[in-house]
């Protein structure tokens, strides 16, 4: 039987769903801010007047911002929580339509989009399964579409310590949420060889922004 590669999304989903309501203060990080700053105003300009595909927009914290330039935004999420809070984001609901779906099959995702967007998802996907999704977003998305993806680097003294590596070198770190409930997630760091690796396959073009606390990748399908 082939390896699943979402073997630890149902944990992870669970993890996410209870994370919901305090997910957000990720962002009040205060040696993150500035770089924070600059990427609230760089993700827009990179998808504006596009339609965009956002996958595991948890609660549309970029999809609020995003929002502002793209012609239309198509944000799927498996959580329903998170789903609820984004909804109640002061966002143009003529313009940005929220969905629950799986951000690996993209079951149920409209097609005819000329961009993705994913945030702080990719590091959640083993290493086995990358390229899988990355062929799977491709096939939804339009020939030419532009994608953007935002994800952490590894700061010392600012992330989670990496509390163990697998086998196929997938590394974890253990997550404590408020009511004190402790996870294990799967969070990768790939290198920018290994992010060129994985887009290869669908990329025309690639471009790697590497921040201290962030990393940004555009590409550009065949
Ligand atoms: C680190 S959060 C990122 C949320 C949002 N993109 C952001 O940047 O603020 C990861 C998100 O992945 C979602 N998730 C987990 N498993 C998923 C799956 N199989 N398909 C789609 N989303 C999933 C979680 O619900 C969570 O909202």
């Amino acid at each position: 039987m082939a390896a699943d590669p979402r073997s630890t999304t149902p944990h992870m989903e669970r993890y996410y769903s209870k994370r919901a309501a305090e997910y957000e203060q990720i962002y009040q990080k205060p040696e993150r801010q500035h770089e924070l700053e600059w990427l609230r105003r760089r993700i827009p300009e990179l998808l504006a007047n596009r339609t965009v595909l956002e996958v595991a927009c948890g609660t549309g914290y970029w999809t609020q911002f995003i929002a502002r330039k793209a012609r239309r935004v198509y944000a799927c999420d498996i959580n329903q929580s998170v789903l609820e809070i984004a909804a109640e984001k002061p966002i143009p609901k003529d313009r940005v339509h929220f969905f629950k779906a799986d951000a690996i099959s993209l079951e149920g995702a409209p097609s005819g989009c000329d961009a993705a967007f994913a945030g702080f998802w990719w590091s959640h996907v083993k290493k086995s399964g990358i390229e899988q999704f990355a062929s799977n977003l491709a096939g939804r998305l339009e020939p030419g579409a532009r994608v953007v993806v935002l994800d952490n680097q590894f700061a010392e003294g600012s992330s989670t310590p990496i509390s163990r590596r697998d086998a196929e070198g997938n590394s974890y770190q253990m997550r404590h949420l408020a009511s004190g409930e402790q996870y294990e997630v799967l969070k990768n760091f790939p290198s920018g060889a290994e992010l060129a690796d994985a887009v290869r396959p669908v990329a025309s073009q690639a471009h790697l922004e590497t921040l201290t606390y962030y990393w940004l990748l555009v590409f550009t399908l065949k």
